[in-house]
């Protein structure tokens, strides 16, 4: 019996592969390996395939049934913004396409639980900058519309064969649990300010007077770990014969400005991170802040991280990177 985790040797995925193994369960990773690398998850079965590759429903369907696999983890996906927006159609044939690879492999082999990883990107721009699974969903761009349509799939598998299924809203997510899985991509805040001092450059803050106490726009910081502690309680979950919620925010409930973000990057690491300021970017709300009320109440969670923590463990990760000679991966 094992979880099979769909882009386990990525940044978040290697931390829920970690999590599931600490509580005891045998793992099975499925991920080609475009973003990431095989020594984040050594010793952890790994079966490397392209889930949008013809075929791949059949040979997902085969991890399932030789692994006898009781849940899958969906977090393979491609997650940049911007080059959503230049190759929507791709973008849809990774993220849609390769969810439903593993839904026709889950359905054929009658594996009927799943976690899916959503995105906060699904909100867009609320009126409201604090947000709860009731605010309306409405993304505003093609990245944040494949992770809308993946919740709409899983909920429809729902009613067509019985799939269990929770849709996770991660928010922004940063830090490591250990040096060694740090977040290798540059496209988060905490990761883009350290590239910046790394490379002697100011960071930059997109726009400095947003309606908000400082002028700097305002997200919820979740540690990756506590987020991959997470997909072992829904999994918990999934598991309850009375199940009443399709989807769940997983955010600490606390709003962090992008100044107070470079003051404890500057308190971490002793490097001055006074910005230069550029206009604001558009699709940027001011402030994207949850709730977690319903997180918390429906499995139990508790994050145990701060931002100081987030941090430093990104700190620590990004300085193991550099000493082991990786390049980081920039937005292409
Ligand atoms: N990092 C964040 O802040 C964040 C926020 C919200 C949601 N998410 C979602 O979380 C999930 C994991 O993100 P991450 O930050 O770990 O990214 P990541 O790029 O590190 O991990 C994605 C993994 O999926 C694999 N993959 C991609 N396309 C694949 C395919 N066609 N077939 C097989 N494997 C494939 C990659 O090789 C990689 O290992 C994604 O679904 C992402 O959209 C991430």
């Amino acid at each position: 019996m094992s979880i099979v985790v769909t882009g386990g040797a990525g940044y978040i995925g290697a931390h829920v592969v970690r999590a599931l193994a600490s509580s005891g369960q045998d793992v099975v990773v499925v991920d080609d390996l475009s973003t990431s690398d095989a020594g984040r998850v050594a010793g952890v079965p790994l079966h490397r395939l392209d889930l949008t590759a013809p075929g791949a429903d059949e040979l997902v369907a085969d991890v399932l049934r030789e692994s006898r696999a009781t849940a899958v983890v969906h977090l393979a996906a491609k997650k940049q913004v911007g080059e959503s927006v230049a190759r929507p159609e791709w973008y849809y044939r990774q993220n849609v396409g390769g969810l439903a690879t593993v839904l026709e492999a889950a359905r054929r082999t009658g594996c009927d639980r799943l976690v899916f990883s959503s995105s906060a990107a699904v909100y867009g721009e609320p009126a409201s900058g604090v947000v709860d699974e009731t605010t309306v969903a409405a993304p505003i761009n093609p990245y944040g519309r494949t992770k809308l349509v993946g919740e709409w799939m899983v909920q429809d598998a729902g009613r067509a064969w019985g799939l269990r299924h929770l849709s996770l809203r991660y928010f922004n997510v940063a830090g490591a649990a250990v040096p060694e899985l740090g977040d290798p991509a540059v496209l988060n805040l905490v990761t883009l300010v350290l590239d910046h001092l790394e490379r002697g450059r100011r960071p930059v803050l997109f726009g400095d007077d947003y309606p908000t106490p400082d002028g700097s726009c305002v997200r919820d910081y979740v540690h990756v770990a506590d987020l991959a502690s997470a997909h072992v309680a829904a999994l918990d979950y999934l598991g309850r014969d009375a199940r009443d919620v399709e989807v769940l925010d997983v955010g600490l409930g606390r709003g962090s400005s992008v100044l107070e973000v470079l003051a404890a990057v500057e308190r971490v690491t002793g490097l001055p991170t006074a910005p230069e300021v550029a206009p604001r970017r558009p699709g940027d709300p001011a402030r994207l802040v949850a709730t977690a009320r319903r997180v918390r109440e429906t499995l139990g969670w508790e994050p145990t991280h701060d931002l100081t923590s987030m941090v430093a463990s990104a700190w620590e990760a990004w300085r193991h990177q550099r000493d082991a000679g990786l390049e980081p991966l920039r937005a292409g």
